[in-house]
C-alpha cells in the first residue's frame, strides 16, 4: 500500500498545566511525546482522570499546550493564530465524549451544521449527512429531534457528524461507550475502515472491545497520571 507520508500529528514534550482554586498550578499532561503517521490508528487507554481528553483536544486544536507543541504535516499548529488553526481544524473531525449535539435540532440537521460554513449547498450537504447517518445505520432517525434519542442513539449522532466532512483526522472520545455489542462492532469497524493512506485516526478508550474487534490499533498509548507510554 502506498502510504501518503506528508500527514503526520506530532505531540513534542507537550505539558498542560491547570490552575486549581487556590492559585497553585498542576500538571494534567506531562512532557507527552508521540508521533502519529499517515494510514495510522492510534489507540490511548488509561484510568478516569488520566488526562486521554485533555490530550485529544490538544491534538484536535481545541487548545493550547502550556509547554511543548503540535504539529501538524511539520507545520507548528499550536502555535498557530486562530485564523489559521481554525482552517487547519477542518481537516480534523472530533468525537467529544459528551454528544455535545443542539436539542432543538433534528439529527439530520445537527450533522450538517458544522458543515456550513463550508459553502456547499444545504441539498448536497443533506446529501452527505444522510450518508453519514445511513454509514452508522441510524438513516431512520434523520428527521428526529436529538433530546428524543437514547444515549447510544445520540452517540451515533455525533460520529456521524464528526465524519460527515471527511476528516483527514480523525479523532474520537470513548465513542462506544453508550453502545451495545453490535452498536459497538459497527463503531470499531467504521473507525478501522477509516485508516486510510492519507488518514490518521484517534480513539481514546477504557472499552476493552476495541481490540477484540479486528485491528483498529496500529498503536497503542498508555496514558497514566498525564505520562503518555506507547505499548509495544
Ligand atoms: N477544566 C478543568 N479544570 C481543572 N481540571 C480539569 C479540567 N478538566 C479536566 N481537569 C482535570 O484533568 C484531569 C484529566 O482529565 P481528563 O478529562 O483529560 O481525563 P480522562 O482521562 O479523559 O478521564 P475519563 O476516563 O474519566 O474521561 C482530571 O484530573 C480532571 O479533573
Ligand atoms: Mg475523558
Amino acid at each position: 500500500m502506498k502510504v501518503d507520508m506528508s500527514l503526520s500529528l506530532v505531540c513534542q514534550n507537550v505539558s498542560l498545566y491547570r490552575r486549581r482554586a487556590g492559585g497553585s498550578g498542576r500538571a494534567i499532561l506531562k512532557h507527552v511525546d508521540a508521533t502519529l503517521n499517515a494510514g495510522e490508528g492510534a489507540m490511548i487507554t488509561g484510568k478516569t482522570g488520566a488526562g486521554k481528553s485533555t490530550l485529544l483536544h490538544l491534538l484536535a486544536g481545541l487548545r493550547r499546550p502550556s509547554q511543548g507543541q503540535i504539529i501538524a504535516n511539520g507545520q507548528p499548529v499550536s502555535r498557530w493564530n486562530t485564523v489559521h488553526r481554525d482552517l487547519w481544524r477542518r481537516q480534523v473531525g472530533i468525537v467529544f465524549q459528551h454528544p455535545h449535539l443542539i436539542d432543538e435540532f433534528s439529527v439530520l440537521e445537527n450533522v450538517i451544521l458544522p458543515m456550513i460554513p463550508r459553502g456547499a449547498s444545504i441539498a448536497q450537504l443533506r446529501n452527505l449527512a444522510r450518508e453519514s447517518l445511513e454509514s452508522l445505520g441510524i438513516s431512520h432517525l434523520a428527521k428526529q429531534m436529538v433530546s428524543s434519542l437514547s444515549g447510544g442513539e445520540q452517540q451515533r449522532v455525533s460520529i456521524a457528524r464528526a465524519m460527515v466532512s471527511r476528516p483527514d483526522i480523525l479523532i474520537a472520545d470513548e465513542p462506544t461507550a453508550h453502545q451495545d455489542d453490535e452498536g459497538a462492532a459497527l463503531v470499531i469497524e467504521k473507525f478501522s475502515g477509516w485508516k486510510l493512506p492519507h488518514t490518521i485516526v484517534i480513539v481514546a478508550a477504557h472499552d476493552q472491545r476495541w481490540f477484540q474487534h479486528g485491528n483498529f490499533a496500529d498503536k497503542h498509548f498508555l496514558l497514566e497520571d498525564g505520562r503518555l507510554k506507547e505499548l509495544q
